[in-house]
């Protein structure tokens, strides 16, 4: 399905992009807000392992995760999420839980709503799949927080999120879903 909003085209739960666009955008997107913290062994480690086409062709090709990719006029894709089972290591998962994966809009095109839009459908989505959704989020990253704080989620629990062989603190956040009686 997709949508215009604004300059921008969003397509998504099951977008028509390349695993390789969407690897590039990863990497990409991820080095813009997060690189000048690691080691560049570290950095690379990551990007190889987590923002690699393989794994991204992986999350295209399995129905149970969803993708949106925002694009410009001329058809660049300028930012994403990623949404499906949770694979956090929340203590005692409840059956039924989703996940916010990964949620990256390029410095440009930051502060204009767009990210809020992905939101939006995303947590459309992850309502009509799971009961709970979670995500995790940089301890530093006030400005996400304070998005995610808007829509509902709570920090539940502190963990290391690894990055090559550097250890980032990080917040889990639970949302609960109100599901209509
Ligand atoms: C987080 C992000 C996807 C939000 O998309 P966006 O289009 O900038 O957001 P919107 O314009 O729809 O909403 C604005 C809200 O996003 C948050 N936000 C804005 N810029 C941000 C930034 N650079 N980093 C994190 N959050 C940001 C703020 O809470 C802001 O609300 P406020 O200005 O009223 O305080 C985007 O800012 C981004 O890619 N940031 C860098 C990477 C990141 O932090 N990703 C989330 C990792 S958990």
């Amino acid at each position: 399905m997709t949508e215009l909003y604004g300059d921008f085209r969003i397509d998504g739960p099951t977008p028509a992009v390349s695993a390789d666009t969407l690897s590039g955008l990863g990497a990409e997107t991820f080095i813009q807000s997060f690189g000048h913290l690691y080691a560049a062994s570290d950095l690379e480690k990551f990007l190889h392992e987590k923002h690699g086409p393989e794994t991204y062709k992986r999350l295209l090709d399995d129905p149970a995760f969803a993708v949106w990719v925002a694009a410009d006029n001329d058809g660049t894709a300028v930012g994403y999420l990623v949404a499906g089972p949770c694979d956090l290591p929340v203590e005692a998962l409840p059956p039924r839980s989703g996940e916010l994966i990964r949620f990256y809009i390029m410095p440009e095109h930051q502060g204009g709503g767009l990210g809020r839009r992905l939101l939006d459908l995303a947590l459309f989505w992850l309502h009509e799949q799971f009961d709970q959704v979670y995500l995790s989020v940089y301890s530093e990253n006030l400005k996400a927080q304070r998005l995610y704080e808007r829509y509902g989620f709570e920090k539940i629990q502190k963990y290391f999120f690894m990055v090559g062989n550097h250890a980032d603190p990080e917040f889990i956040m639970k949302r609960m879903v109100q599901k209509q009686s």
